[in-house]
């Protein structure tokens, strides 16, 4: 029984694509230490340095002495927390929206808003390189799933032309991509989706406190406030907490608490995350050097990357790894990405910035950039 398992694993060793950990000992601002040895880690998603900021940890901490640390239900049950209900209103707020919705991750917010909204009477439009979580929502949707090239407007454009039999059309779409830091071109897609009356979804886990003077996300980057028809973000990212979001209309909301079975089913988000999701959010509002620092250090190491994810394609897993062992003993942590988060033969180490590196740590990373991967 289950001997696949052996030759499998065997098959992912010899192809350089095993996966393994390494363990984090300790976290403090931009370091971490690892086997005891403390690097600049220059591939986390806390865009603004947020996940152990003082006042959130403060916060977070007295919402575990008030409330515990499990939430013991799920929210239809006794699940619900004031910080529950004050998040939401506050996530509501920050994008523009009558609403929002939490979830215990993104992952779980992208299966929850797709899979209840759309069946197999429908077709979901998705651009080739969305995140994972938003393919495996489609799957399990039963919609037919058809892909439009990476942020390519006419190859978007022939699905939606060919698409009218379908009760409901749904365009899926990253505002940041995860693995590449390209920014989708938002304007197109909403002038599309009104021409074929399509709805339209983006996945904001890349762009909140990201994209945008004041980090509301891609809606403020374009100045289209207001124009997606769903917004999905994620908590665990640029507000350093943990947990998925959707927000939109009032009606939209009250249908996915009735009827989207991964928000019904499953235990709450800890108090303690919505409280520290809470002080994330009310600090990137009262503070607005932490999104300006972001963009100052996401320029400072790469004047034209918009956003902070820096890809540096490699080619072959093997080499990706093995280069990255290599910044490792420089003191700098980077991680290789490799299929199937990437398409084969674009294995790549994934540059984050955050704005809480300092130039130092910037100048530290170029400097191995250049001697380690010469142009
Ligand atoms: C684009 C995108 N969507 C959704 C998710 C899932 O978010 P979470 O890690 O909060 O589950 C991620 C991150 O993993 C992501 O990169």
């Amino acid at each position: 029984m289950l001997e696949f398992i052996e030759q499998e694993l065997a098959d992912l060793q010899a192809r350089g694509l095993s996966r393994s950990f390494k363990s984090v000992e300790n976290i403090s601002g931009t370091k971490i230490t690892i086997n005891g040895r403390k690097l600049i880690n220059f591939c986390s998603n806390n865009y603004l340095g947020l996940a152990d900021d003082p006042q959130i940890k403060a916060q977070a901490c007295a919402a575990i002495q008030a409330f515990g640390f499990g939430a013991g239900a799920a929210r239809l049950v006794s699940g619900n927390t004031i910080l529950h209900d004050q998040l939401e209103e506050k996530l509501a707020r920050f994008k523009n929206r009558a609403a929002a919705l939490t979830f215990s991750t993104g992952y779980l917010a992208n299966l929850g808003v797709i899979n209840t909204l759309v069946n197999e009477n429908d077709t979901i439009i998705i651009d080739r390189l969305n995140h994972a979580s938003i393919i495996d929502a489609c799957r399990l949707s039963r919609a037919k799933l058809q892909v439009y090239e990476h942020l390519n407007m006419t190859s978007l454009e022939k699905i939606l032309q060919r698409s009218a039999k379908f009760r409901q059309r749904l365009i899926v779409t990253d505002a940041v991509f995860s693995m590449d830091g390209d920014i989708a071109p938002l304007p197109e897609i909403i002038k599309l989706a009104k021409a074929y009356q399509a709805i339209t979804l983006v996945d904001e886990a890349h762009s909140t406190g990201v994209l945008g003077e004041t980090g509301q996300g891609i809606e403020e980057y374009f100045g289209l406030t207001g124009q997606i028809d769903i917004i999905m973000g994620t908590l665990s990212k640029a507000l350093g907490s943990l947990g998925g979001f959707i927000a939109g209309s009032q009606k939209l909301i009250d249908y996915l608490r009735n009827k989207s079975r991964p928000f019904i089913y499953t235990t709450a988000l800890p108090p303690s995350a919505c409280a520290a999701a809470l002080a994330a959010l009310k600090l990137i509002e009262e503070d607005s050097c932490l999104v300006r620092n972001l963009k100052r250090n996401t320029t400072l190491l790469s004047p034209q990357s918009a956003t902070p994810i820096i890809p540096v394609i490699i080619g072959q897993a093997d080499q990706a790894v093995a280069l990255a062992e290599k910044f490792f003993d420089r003191g700098i942590f980077l991680s290789a990405i490799r299929p199937p988060t990437v398409p084969a033969g674009s294995s790549r180490l994934r540059i984050t910035v955050t704005a809480a590196h300092t130039k130092e740590e910037i100048a530290c990373l170029a400097s191995s950039l250049q001697e380690l991967i010469p142009a």
